[in-house]
């Protein structure tokens, strides 16, 4: 089978990724390392010329409150996030704008809006498609950012329904309500390589900037618009119209924050991206010759981008075969020396948004050093019921 272009096939073993202090450690394990958090959180930086105000970072991947105090301590005011629980997290550390970057409907809408009668401060947004989204913002101090289908045909309006949105976006004035501009998520794009990526982005973004003409001919201005994740972020910034636009044009990567295989293949060396987030796991069986079983299964390390589900730092000589819900048997290659029962092993996810989401707690680990274990704290979903409802129903015996 051909390698997967986008995936790191190998990633050399580093020092600086050592647990020393692992007698302890139960695996599988997240370690995060606020170093390399540090180093990516630069490198992106770099790429927006030092400009932390055109970075709303996406917090799906960031997940841990001590990674959100991170961004917010180096400038990044500006948030995206995708759950309730998210939105919650983001405002109890200090954001001061987060949109609601996926469209919440019914209890959650209810949900948002509490949240934002908590957190008076922080400019809250969400996304609208059509007038009864529109309907359940009314009188909320809560913004709108029309979203667009910039062609991964998920959510939005169709990009090429220009008058839909040009009524829309009136109807969010009519309600009297925030107009904050156009959300288009080019997400579509991470299995295209260079040049191709940067020129199907950009003939996105020349339709994008149509849609913003129609609007301000109908006197409308648009205030912001938010574009990309990790793999077409340097292509929006490239694109020489939104530098030079009325408009403040806003990223939105959140995968950078800790990379995996995927990510690093995407946006390989020269952007100086290196993993921030390990699964820590243990050698527990030699069930056959040229193959150990690792505890790593699809319970720790995600399996929803396919298998292989990660690499193992530090041996291109072993390769994860399909897991199991605890299991993750690797093959080793031929006349290759296996890991013994018991052996310590370090995986780069290759998704790591879903990965972190599967523990719990993480540890953080600088020069070697268990510094400290820190929740997940936006892991999984708020609920099932919104709080004054909880009261109503009977509480099971345990
Ligand atoms: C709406 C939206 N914005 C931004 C992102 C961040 O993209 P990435 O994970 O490639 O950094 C995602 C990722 O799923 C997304 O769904």
């Amino acid at each position: 089978m051909a390698a997967n272009k986008f995936l790191l096939q190998e990633f050399p073993w580093h020092n600086r990724y050592l647990v020393s202090d692992d007698n302890s450690v139960l695996t599988p394990a997240l370690v995060v390392y606020p170093a390399q958090i540090e180093s990516n959180i630069r490198s992106t930086l770099n790429l927006l010329a030092g400009n932390a105000d055109r970075w709303r970072a996406h917090i799906k991947t960031a997940k841990l409150s001590f990674t959100l105090r991170m961004l917010l301590d180096r400038g990044v005011r500006h948030f995206k996030c995708a759950t309730t629980l998210e939105l919650f997290q983001a405002c109890e550390n200090g954001a001061t704008d987060v949109l609601v970057a996926y469209p919440v409907m019914g209890a959650n809408a209810r949900r948002v809006r509490e949240i934002k009668e908590n957190f008076r401060r922080v400019s809250i947004s969400v996304l609208a498609e059509d007038a009864e989204q529109l309907r359940q913002w009314q009188g909320a101090d809560i913004g709108i950012f029309l979203d667009i289908n910039p062609g991964m045909n998920r959510t939005g309006i169709e990009q090429s329904s220009r008058k839909r949105v040009v009524d829309l976006a009136r109807a969010v004035k009519q309600a009297g309500l925030e107009f904050r501009g156009l959300h288009y998520y080019d997400g579509q794009f991470g299995a295209v390589g260079e040049p191709e990526r940067t020129v199907a982005a950009h003939a996105g973004y020349d339709q994008l900037m149509e849609l913003v003409r129609d609007l301000e001919l109908a006197a409308l201005r648009v205030p912001e618009i938010v574009t990309a994740g990790t793999p077409a972020f340097p292509c929006s910034l490239a694109y020489e119209a939104f530098h030079s636009a009325n408009f403040i044009h806003r990223v939105s990567p959140g995968t950078i924050v800790y990379n995996d295989a995927t990510s690093l293949a995407q946006l390989p060396e020269p952007y100086g991206y290196v993993p921030a987030a390990l699964v820590l796991t243990r050698v527990v069986s030699q069930p056959h010759r040229g193959i150990v079983t690792c505890d790593a299964g699809h319970k720790a390390v995600s399996a929803d981008a396919g298998v292989p589900t990660c690499l193992v730092m530090g041996h291109p000589e072993l390769t994860p075969l399909s897991p199991s819900e605890e299991h993750l048997p690797l093959a080793v290659s031929e006349g290759a020396e296996a890991p013994a029962i018991g052996d310590l092993l370090y995986l780069i996810p290759r998704h790591v948004c879903p990965t972190v989401n599967n523990f719990d707690a993480a540890l953080i680990v600088q020069n070697g050093r268990i510094e400290s274990v820190e929740r997940v704290s936006a892991r999984g979903h708020e609920g099932p019921l919104l709080g004054d409802l909880v009261a109503d129903v009977q509480t099971p015996r345990s």
